[in-house]
């Protein structure tokens, strides 16, 4: 599962789209986490895509990671500035890839 702690446990390395990566991030095998408040362990997702089906907002979108081990795309918090803090995303995604910080 994704480290809640990422933010103290992890070095912001790179941006993406708008939103922070936290890293190591070595491609293709580590691409670190992305997003802040709604945050994606990208080597913990596995494209299940339960959080682009569930989101009410559609704060995920897909980006391509060719050579990952676990999957070809991820799910990117790419509108997390829309999110709303329901915490489906958190509920649905089967290995715990996702952190929301609705604190
Ligand atoms: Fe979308 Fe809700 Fe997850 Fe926020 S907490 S990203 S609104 S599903
Ligand atoms: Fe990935 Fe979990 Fe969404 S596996 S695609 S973050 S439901
Ligand atoms: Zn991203």
């Amino acid at each position: 599962p994704i480290d809640p702690n990422f933010e103290e446990t992890r070095e912001r390395v790179d941006d993406h789209e708008g939103h922070a990566v936290w890293g190591p991030v070595e491609e293709p095998e580590r691409r670190g986490i992305h997003g802040t408040h709604v945050a994606v362990d990208f080597d913990v997702c596995l494209a299940d895509g339960a959080c682009l089906a569930d989101c009410p907002v559609d704060v995920f979108e897909w980006v391509d990671t060719p050579g990952h081990p676990e999957s070809e795309l991820k799910a990117d918090p790419a509108h997390e500035d829309q999110c709303i803090d329901c915490m489906i995303c958190v509920d649905v995604c089967p290995v715990d890839a996702i952190d929301v910080d609705a604190g």
